[in-house]
């Protein structure tokens, strides 16, 4: 994709909605200057948020790895971000990512939300946009790891029509998959708001 070409990409990909409860939200892709949003956003992470994302209680935020996943390459995968403005300041509240894997027609998703903003049907809007980007891109399959114990995220999966399977990994981790209608039959516009939407 040239320059032009991965802006257009961009903008169509960029949303907001204002649910009935509070502030605006935007969802868009993110970019390499989201570097700060993103650090201040995974460095508030509560210790269980961070073990259900991470499965351990690890560190995610080292400056070197931040800086690697705001660099996104477009032509393959994809981070979207939601945001909403806070004091004058944007501040990342939620994001939503696939990385493709080799064979180009699957890939792996992540999705976290703040602590403070989980609940709210950030998730469910982040990921539907998510599903509605990748089947665009050509992508067949979508597919995450999920604990077993994270029985929110898996009820949460199973109602976005994803089968949830054992993983090969273990007891612990759920294998999660959704089949991906072919990009011609998709809709062209973004989900939005509580009926719209990973690493
Ligand atoms: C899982 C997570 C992304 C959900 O985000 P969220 O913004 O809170 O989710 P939403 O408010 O959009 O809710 C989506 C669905 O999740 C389920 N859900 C969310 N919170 C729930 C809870 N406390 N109890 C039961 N179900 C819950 C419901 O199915 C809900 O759908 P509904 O509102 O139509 O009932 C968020 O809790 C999170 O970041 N958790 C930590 C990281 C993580 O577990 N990531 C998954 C592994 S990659």
């Amino acid at each position: 994709m040239n320059a032009k070409a991965t802006a257009d990409y961009l903008a169509q990909l960029s949303s907001s909605y204002s649910p009935i409860y509070g502030q605006a939200i935007s969802i868009r892709p993110m970019l390499p200057d989201d570097l700060d949003i993103e650090t201040e956003f995974v460095q508030n992470w509560s210790a269980e948020t961070r073990y259900n994302r991470m499965f351990s209680a690890g560190s995610y935020s080292s400056p070197e790895r931040l800086k690697k996943i705001t660099r996104i390459d477009f032509s393959r995968d994809m981070a979207l971000i939601a945001t909403v403005m806070l004091e004058d300041k944007e501040v990342q509240i939620g994001v939503a990512r696939y990385v493709r894997r080799e064979d180009g027609k699957t890939c792996e998703f992540a999705l976290t939300v703040a602590d403070a903003w989980q609940h709210r049907g950030i998730g469910r809007a982040l990921m539907l946009n998510l599903i509605d980007t990748a089947a665009q891109a050509g992508i067949e399959s979508i597919e995450g790891e999920i604990l077993s114990s994270n029985k929110p995220m898996l009820h949460f999966m199973r109602s976005l029509g994803f089968a949830v399977e054992f993983s090969a990994d273990g007891p612990e981790i759920r294998h999660v998959s959704k089949c991906l209608a072919p990009a011609a039959a998709a809709p062209s516009t973004p989900a939005q708001g509580a009926s719209a939407a990973t690493q």
